[in-house]
């Protein structure tokens, strides 16, 4: 067995939490940008908590950054940042603005173009830190180094991964995720769901990894319908599988299912969690039939059945699984394979993978 654990954030997890803000804050910083998306800053109830315990600081506020962040959100933030001399840039809410500020506190001290550093230009200088509050429990950036940007010209996603964006600290507080709405309570639990159950197939993952993983799918499972009915302790326990599955994905990544949804999400504009559930059945079918590693997929399997399986469990969920459904053509079907058999994690699938197989895949799921 080989593996390397590392995970430099500071996790200070409960109810409440929020109010050791100021505290965690290094000595000797005076400028903050808080990164943000408006709506969300004002209904998590995270601006009040956050500005009454930042007085001492002179606080910037950036809070323009959308779902699926783009190049432009991440041009102008980093712009904000310099501008503003920021020594700490605060990422708060889902996992949009804390990708876009992992993605600031890189460019802030570097000279790069950010569309260079895409084509493979180096970032040599070490990111400013990053804090990460996070309203939603799902992507769990809160707990991972990548920040994942949209770049519309070319209509792809590019995934930015680099050690020193792993958040200096986070702090998981379940009560800023009580506002988050119905749908995007289960948008982003189903992302944890298919962020542990992918990190637990991955050839990257080891026996303890797999603890984390394992917990975080029977947490969401059990606690995701509640907890998208506002039910508090099932939203407290979701906030702590996104933790568990975030750290799952940190060390051994997500796998197929991800990089096939992306283009669900690029091209058609589907919620990103949403994406990957809407193709989780068919994916886990495909691996039922295809994995080398059977039995971990058979576990997987298995804890669905109580919940009448897996495709009843997302369906019941009130997420449709035909791709037909959602407006998507089977004629797009080639491009998105041809878009998904280039990317690295094809090789920690632990299937072998074609370009057909990945049609097919899709197709079954029309
Ligand atoms: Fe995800």
């Amino acid at each position: 067995m080989n593996f390397n654990y590392y995970l430099p954030t500071e996790i200070i997890f409960g109810c409440g939490k929020v109010k050791e803000l100021n505290r965690l804050i290094d000595k000797g910083t005076d400028n903050i940008l808080i990164v943000t998306d408006k709506n969300v800053f004002e209904k998590s109830g995270a601006q009040g908590a956050v500005l009454n315990r930042l007085k001492d600081f002179r606080i910037e506020i950036f809070d323009e950054v959308e779902e699926n962040p783009s190049f432009r959100t991440l041009i102008k933030g980093t712009k904000i940042a310099k501008e503003s001399n920021a020594q700490l840039i605060l990422g708060i809410g889902g996992g949009s603005p804390m990708d876009a500020a992992k993605g600031i506190a890189a460019f802030a001290t570097n000279e790069v173009n950010v569309n260079d550093f895409f084509e493979g230009d180096d970032l040599s200088k070490d990111p400013l830190p990053v804090v990460c509050l996070p309203t939603t429990s799902g992507t769990g950036s809160e707990v991972t180094p990548y920040a994942i940007f949209t770049d519309m010209e070319k209509g792809k996603k590019v995934c930015f991964s680099k050690p020193g964006i792993f958040p200096k600290f986070s702090i998981i507080d379940p009560e800023l995720s009580y506002s988050m709405p119905e749908h995007v309570a289960i948008n982003t639990g189903v992302d944890a769901l298919t962020h542990a159950i992918e990190a637990y197939l991955s050839l990257q993952t080891f026996p303890m990894n797999d603890l984390f993983a394992i917990e975080a799918v029977k947490t969401v499972l059990e606690n995701l319908t509640r907890a998208s009915q506002k039910d508090k302790v099932a939203m407290n326990k979701l906030a702590y599988a996104s933790m568990q599955a975030g750290i799952s994905i940190t060390h051994a990544s997500t796998i197929l299912l991800h990089i096939m949804a992306y283009p669900l999400t690029v091209f058609h504009g589907i919620p990103h969690g949403k994406a990957n559930a809407i193709l989780l059945p068919a994916f886990l079918e495909f691996m039922k039939r295809k994995s080398f590693l059977k039995q971990k997929v058979n576990t997987i399997w298995d804890m669905f059945e109580e919940f009448g399986g897996v495709n009843n469990f997302i369906t019941g969920l009130n997420i449709p699984t035909r791709l037909s459904s959602y407006g998507i053509r089977k004629e797009e079907f080639k491009n998105f394979a041809r878009d998904t058999i280039i990317k690295d994690d094809i090789k920690i699938t632990p299937a072998e993978v074609t370009e057909e197989d990945i049609i097919e895949i899709y197709t079954s799921t029309f």
